[in-house]
């Protein structure tokens, strides 16, 4: 449908995505977010070869075309907002609590590292953020070992996280001395620049759907990051997901959600410590 030359989605082509969206990864596609979703698609339509919204819904819909477009699709309307140090006083909790309280319940070693896991990581600030801290700990005490899982539904923003390019002006919010020691320069190119390979080996990458359950991650993780992801979902959604993040959380260890996001009902086997901040029971 054309009005005043600009390509709009019909009303049906609409309820067809935002079901489509809802249903495959979570996330709310209320009318208000018809103009939106009409925008990100758009840049869809050349990598599919269609002209126009309609053409496209028709090619994923009735064409068979769901197969390839879903993950280019997801890609589009997932909001991928993040930032180094988002949320800091997250980060303060974790150093000056949750770090030394693990460090004593767990016996670290190489064999069994404290578990890190951001659960939507988008293109990799956070957590970046987290490697840089946990780097800077293990150097004045080698004897901390972790690992760092860092998973998004978003291939695109995963490839981007993998490279550890951001442009320059993300770095405001990282400390001075943290920036000298991770953070690369360009001579070519002064917009970007690039975390340090031991940062981006420090960091394992991967795809997950926090809607498609089993999580195939482990079951003891100590901390989980999973900030500004369950605003975009319904009470019910928020609820599957946290009782799955529930299943990955070892006794003891530590759930981060987003300022912003509560636990969905009651009865989950953690304990409020701090704002958004939960422990496993
Ligand atoms: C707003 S960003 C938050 C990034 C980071 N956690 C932060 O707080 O800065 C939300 C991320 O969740 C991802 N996402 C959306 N639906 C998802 C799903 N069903 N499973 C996993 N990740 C999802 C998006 O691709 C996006 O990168």
């Amino acid at each position: 449908m054309e009005a005043h030359g600009i390509d709009r989605l019909s009303q049906r082509d609409f309820h067809r995505l935002a079901d489509f969206i809802h249903g495959y990864c979570g996330i709310k596609m209320p009318p208000a977010k018809k103009t939106m979703v009409e925008g990100r698609l758009r840049r869809r339509l050349r990598a599919t070869g269609v002209n126009t919204l309609a053409e496209y819904c028709r090619y994923v819909f009735d064409q068979g075309g769901l197969e390839h477009e879903r993950v280019g699709l997801i890609d589009a309307v997932t909001t991928n907002k993040t930032d180094f140090f988002r949320e800091p006083e997250h980060f303060h909790y974790l150093l000056e609590k949750a770090l030394p309280e693990l460090l004593t319940t767990h016996r670290v070693s190489f064999r069994s590292p404290l578990k890190f896991w951001s659960a939507a990581s988008s293109i990799g600030a956070e957590p970046y953020t987290l490697a840089m801290l946990l780097s800077e700990i293990s150097r004045a005490n080698p004897d901390l070992h972790y690992s760092i899982l860092a998973t998004d539904i978003c291939t695109e923003v995963l490839h981007s996280a993998k490279l550890g390019i951001f442009p320059d002006d993300m770095m405001a919010p990282v400390p001075m001395d943290l920036r000298r020691r991770y953070v690369m320069r360009s001579k070519r190119d002064a917009s970007r620049v690039r975390m340090v390979p031991e940062l981006r080996r420090a960091i394992c990458f991967g795809r997950l759907n926090l809607m498609e359950t089993p999580y195939g991650v482990d079951r003891d993780m100590d901390v989980i990051f999973c900030r500004n992801i369950l605003i975009y979902f319904d009470k019910e959604t928020q609820r599957k997901v946290l009782d799955q993040l529930c299943l990955h959380l070892r006794r003891g260890g530590y759930l981060f959600l987003g300022h912003s996001e509560t636990l969905a009902g009651a009865g989950l086997p953690l304990q409020p410590v701090a704002t958004s901040i939960f422990r496993r029971l």
